[in-house]
């Protein structure tokens, strides 16, 4: 079995992926408006923080686990338990994040259809097909059912090719794509009138908020849901690593470019706001924060891009152009963590696994599409702010105190012999031992 394991092929490759799971929908609608609201550069300083002093940490006891054991999460942390009950855990804990990833997904793949919708709005309106644009664009279960469908066999599609011929070949053409086209849009978004208000918005640091705890919690919980944490996701990925790697470094890299993204992201998001204010369009909600969330993407931008005219068509084609790259590299991460279990633990085949899991998946979605009111903020709240946390707090039991010590240190040293001397070593086992378990939990209760 362990020959037929899919493995990434180069570096650039796992971190293509890996930081294609992480920049996601929270990156462009989460964490901009977050960081505008709450002190700007102030926040940026603290959200920097807490990610390398708890997020990476728990990213790190995740790809560990996933490289050491080669294996999906249930397989993974049953692997890595040396008592009974400890391994009890382990099924438990991989089962409840394999069910809980594909609730995720079943809720990113609304919004992920959506931003197809939006991305062949454009096209429609340049051909002049005046009434498919309007279909496109209302919110309808019609409408959302069908994209639902469309974004889930995409992904179902890209993980049925496998480890290197889906994942890492999509994520290598996606993510550089990506990063090119929120360069050329912030490039040109800054030149409008009222794009510096919202750089300023965005940048000038206010110090008096940073320190409300209420702002820590929010900053935490959103620093854990866009490394992907918890869920298995990253494991999955770190088991296709190879063991010449050097794991705190590519994890390192990985933390890097979520949160890089995430910043460049505000500079784009941030001024286009301002400018969509300049041209009328209102951007703040009741309470007099600013919009953020689904209603940002689909409602405030929108409203920007027909304000411009002709090139609004062009700015809106590439705007959710990266949309819908964020999302597919997002959910085929999510798909990958029931699919391997599937393989791995059920010998059932990749392509069946990936169709009869996505289709599954995809009636959730459906359900939720059907009875969105009741339904939709639910499972969001449930997946992500109950269980992921909670979960994520596991992941640190597994490291710090589950896990056998010398087998970590063994593992880490496979990609860097002289770990044991470097400054990882020296504070990440103290970290995942006694701080991350303590801020997630105070995290939870609040
Ligand atoms: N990190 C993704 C985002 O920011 C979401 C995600 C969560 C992906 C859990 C995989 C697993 O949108």
């Amino acid at each position: 079995m362990a020959a037929a394991r899919g493995e990434f092929s180069s570096r650039f490759g796992f971190l293509m992926a890996a930081s294609g799971s992480a920049v996601g929908l929270g990156n462009i609608w989460g964490f901009p408006t977050q960081a505008a609201s709450n002190g700007g550069a102030a926040f940026l300083f603290t959200y920097l923080i807490l990610a390398f002093a708890l997020a990476y940490p728990a990213l790190m006891a995740e790809l560990i686990i996933g490289r050491h054991a080669r294996a999906n999460a249930v397989t993974a942390l049953q692997a890595i338990s040396p008592s009974k009950n400890g391994k009890l855990f382990g099924l438990v804990v991989g089962f409840v994040g394999i069910t809980t990833v594909s609730f995720i997904l079943s809720f990113y793949a609304i919004v992920s259809g959506w931003m197809i919708a939006f991305f062949i709005d454009p096209m429609a309106r340049l051909v002049g097909a005046d009434s498919v644009s309007a279909w496109l664009t209302n919110d309808a279960v019609l409408r959302n059912g069908f994209f639902v469908v469309v974004f889930m066999m995409l992904t179902v599609w890209i993980i049925s090719a496998g480890v290197k011929d889906g994942i890492e070949k999509w994520a290598s053409r996606l993510m550089p794509s990506l990063i090119l086209i929120l360069f050329l849009l912030i490039i040109y978004v800054l030149t409008l009138p009222g794009a510096m208000e919202g750089l300023k918005a965005y940048l000038l640091p206010d110090f008096s908020r940073v320190f409300d705890p209420d702002l820590l919690v929010s900053a935490m919980g959103q620093a854990f849901f866009s490394l992907s944490l918890g869920v298995g996701t990253m494991l999955i990925y770190g088991s296709y690593i190879p063991k010449h790697e050097n794991l705190p470094v590519v994890g390192g890299l990985v933390a890097v470019l979520d949160i890089g993204i995430a910043v460049m992201a505000g500079m784009l998001i941030l001024p286009a706001m301002y400018v969509a204010l300049a041209n009328g369009v209102p951007i703040f909600d009741d309470g007099g924060g600013l919009i953020a969330g689904p209603r940002l993407i689909v409602s405030v931008l929108p409203a920007l891009f027909n304000s411009m005219g002709f090139v609004g068509i062009f700015v809106a084609l590439a705007f959710f152009a990266l949309m819908t790259i964020a999302s597919l590299t997002s959910s085929i991460s999510m798909l990958e963590v029931p699919v391997a279990y599937s393989v791995e633990h059920h010998g059932i085949g990749r392509k069946t696994s990936a169709i009869v899991l996505g289709a599954l998946i995809t009636i959730i979605s459906l359900v939720i599409v059907f009875n969105f009111d009741s339904l939709f903020d639910l499972v969001v709240s449930y997946t992500t702010e109950i269980s992921q946390p909670l979960l994520g707090l596991a992941f640190c039991l597994f490291g710090g105190w589950i896990w056998n010590r010398n087998e970590i240190l063994e593992e880490i040293k496979q990609g860097s012999p002289d770990a044991e001397s470097g400054l990882f070593w020296k504070v990440w086992p103290f970290y995942i031992k006694f701080i991350c378990p303590v801020a997630i939990l105070i995290v939870y209760f609040q």
